[in-house]
């Protein structure tokens, strides 16, 4: 998608108001001077969901989950920050140009449209033909109701028919002045020599639809079960189809997946609509691909937890076993259902009652590592050779999973299950990660992480987990104090040439960024370095004095930091001012001083954690009894004490004359 210019993004972001957009979602009731409803991410039953359109923020309170108008859409509907700002552009009606796109991507763009709306004509077509055309109602409907699916099902998934003449679709288009060229590409119509005809003649239609409704492709089906033509035709790629990263059925599924926490992933279109109709909404299918990253990728915008639903026969089993390795390098949970060899989830939906089937799949609803055990253990089951083989699978497969303490959990599993120390375990694993690393090292070049990056210093060592809470406090305060205040003046004392200080105006954000650059600081938690990232390449263009600075970036972690500093209404506790007894209220008026001591409290703290490692350092020295190291170390010690010292003092002399 092309970008939005900054200028318009302002515009929607200052016309864009939160109560407005939530009320569509909520129902939000006054309380005070801010708004009040049921969350939309849980199902509480007492409100605790608060929007305050003075602040145009949201805080809910049982999940946790807050920010902006723009983060509100990307959490309930899952969008990515462009899409949050085009329906904000589109429900206030302000226009987006694609004025930064070169002429290439603008073509590419409206060709892009026009491949959409082509598809989306041919799936009202298609519609019409099942409903109203003769041979349509006839054939296509009737293949439909034999094979159980009643007509909401029918109208909810857009089924339709391309009739069997070969050119209905084609000559419909045509005269509607849609581009031959077009239809070709998206595969409605082939072309020979001058005659034209239409792909899917004589076939029922599924469309497939994006996450967010529009019709990228389609799938045909035969009616009969004749062996020489392909039982399916699908649409071939495209610029709007790609295959690999399309899920069949997520868009009616996505909102159940989230409700459920778990994802039913089947083989076919068929086993979409049938356990739809029988009850089952979160179930989505690869179909006509095998199962790729990418949309595993899809469904962890969902949810962790997927459930493979697939036919017991050889192929079902072994597009099983590949499944399970795919989602849990991906980091995500796995459960198998097999059906009884012979039946999918479609055809076994139609044997049972619904009750009966969600009685199926929960009683066969297994663990990888159960449903490995048994499929392989049941080809030889004393042998020992298999158990070994057996064994070396199973934890081969958890050697993929990314988390560590999910990864050491089944290996205590696999220890006990199976009577194998669990010494061994964790070596057969360890050598397999190492495996594993070699192997991804070499297949894509070397991928430098930024967050690595940014990080110029050792992290510090061996502090009490007390302190490390001190440390992220001293982070955490700096961090407040630029977001609340980083845009309010203050004077400082600025030393001249000939030595004498002169008080010059300065932002609190360009005091902390002048007075950290000079020491080569960073922040060490993450996320707060990218706060000071922003700040830092943000005060050349002066942007951050405009209000809401931080809630209208685009990072969500620092919309939700900002969030929660400018909704908590207990942060203030935090602050350094009550410690010393000063009236809380006072923060502002005592700006300055609160600014300078948060940036000296946090040098303070760098400096100890530095004489800490210092200190084990020289222990370690005496014990080696490495003279020469140790007088080295005990040199730098005496100066870091040195600035602390001197630190302090400066403190002292600032909050006396500040
Ligand atoms: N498929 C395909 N091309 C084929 C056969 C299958 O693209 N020639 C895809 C379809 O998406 C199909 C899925 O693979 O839904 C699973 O194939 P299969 O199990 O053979 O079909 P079913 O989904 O069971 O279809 P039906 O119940 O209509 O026979
Ligand atoms: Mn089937």
């Amino acid at each position: 998608m092309a970008r939005i210019p900054a200028h318009i993004v302002d515009t929607i972001l200052s016309t864009a108001r939160i109560e407005e957009v939530i009320g569509e979602f909520v129902n939000l009731k006054r309380a005070g001077s801010n708004l009040k409803g049921l969350s939309p991410f849980t199902d509480e039953k007492t409100p605790s969901f608060m929007v305050s359109p003075a602040k145009q923020i949201f805080k809910c309170f049982s999940t946790g989950k807050g920010g902006t108008v723009v983060s509100f859409l990307m959490e309930k509907e899952h969008f990515s920050y462009p899409e949050a700002l085009r329906w904000l552009a589109n429900k206030y009606q302000i226009a987006v140009p694609e004025e930064e796109q070169t002429p290439e991507e603008k073509e590419e763009q409206s060709e892009k449209e026009s491949l959409r709306i082509i598809n989306e004509f041919a799936k009202s077509h298609f519609k019409q033909n099942l409903h109203e055309h003769q041979e349509g109602k006839t054939i296509g409907l009737s293949y439909f109701q034999e094979r159980g699916y009643r007509l909401e099902t029918i109208e909810k998934f857009e089924l339709g028919y391309c009739l069997n003449s070969g050119k209905d679709l084609t000559e419909h288009a045509l005269e509607k002045g849609y581009k031959l060229e077009y239809l070709e590409k998206v595969g409605l119509v082939k072309s020979k020599d001058d005659r034209h005809f239409d792909f899917f003649r004589g076939r029922v239609m599924f469309p497939i639809h994006s996450v967010t409704g529009r019709v990228l492709g389609f799938g045909g089906r035969i009616l009969g079960n004749d062996k020489k033509t392909a039982k399916y035709f699908n649409s071939p790629e495209s610029p709007i189809y790609n295959k690999s990263e399309i899920l069949y059925g997520l868009y009616f599924a996505k909102g159940d997946i989230i409700k459920y926490d778990n994802c039913y992933l089947v083989e076919g279109y068929t086993d979409v609509i049938s356990l739809y109709q029988a009850g089952i909404s979160n179930v989505v299918s690869s179909s006509g691909t095998s199962l790729t990253r990418e949309q595993i990728k899809l469904m962890r915008r969902y949810t962790q937890n997927i459930t493979i639903l697939y036919d017991g026969d050889a192929a079902g089993i072994k597009a099983s076993f590949r499944g399970i390795d795919l989602i849990l390098e991906e980091g995500l949970n796995v459960h198998v259902v097999l059906f009884p060899d012979g039946d999918d989830p479609d055809s076994y939906s139609k044997k049972v009652s619904t009750s009966e089937l969600e009685d199926y799949i929960r009683e066969n609803t297994k663990d990888f590592i159960t449903f490995k055990a048994e499929m392989l253990l049941s080809e030889g089951t004393e042998d020992p050779s298999v158990r070994v083989k057996l064994i070396h699978d199973i934890v081969s497969s958890i050697s993929l999973i990314p988390d560590q303490i999910s990864r050491s959990v089944y290996a205590k599993e696999i220890s006990e299950r199976f009577e194998i120390d669990m010494n061994v375990v964790s070596q057969e694993l360890a050598s397999n990660r190492k495996k594993h690393l070699l192997e991804s090292q070499r297949q894509t070049p070397a991928n430098p992480d930024p967050v690595v990056q940014i990080r110029k210093e050792p992290i510090a060592q061996s502090t009490t987990s007390d302190k490390k809470k001190k440390e992220v406090y001293e982070e955490f305060d700096l961090i407040r104090i630029m977001i609340k205040y980083g845009a309010y003046a203050i004077e400082v004392d600025k030393q001249t040439e000939e030595g004498n200080f002169e008080p010059v105006e300065t932002s609190v954000c360009e005091l902390i960024v002048y007075e950290l650059d000079r020491d080569e600081l960073t922040f060490k938690n993450e996320l707060y370095n990218r706060v000071y990232e922003l700040v830092r390449n943000s005060l050349k263009e002066s942007v951050v004095n405009k209000p809401s600075f931080f809630l209208r970036q685009e990072d969500p972690g620092i919309v939700r930091l900002a969030t929660d500093i400018e909704s908590d209404p207990y942060e203030i506790s935090h602050n350094w001012l009550k410690q010393h007894n000063i009236d809380t209220k006072t923060e502002l008026e005592n700006l300055k001083v609160g600014v300078i001591n948060a940036i000296y409290a946090f040098k303070t703290r760098r400096i100890a954690d530095q004489i800490e490692i210092l200190r084990e350092q020289l222990l370690e020295a005496e014990k080696n009894k490495d003279n020469e190291q140790v007088e080295d170390l005990l040199a730098q010690q005496i100066l870091l004490e040195n600035v602390k010292m001197a630190l302090a003092n400066q403190l002292g002399r600032i909050i006396l004359h500040g």
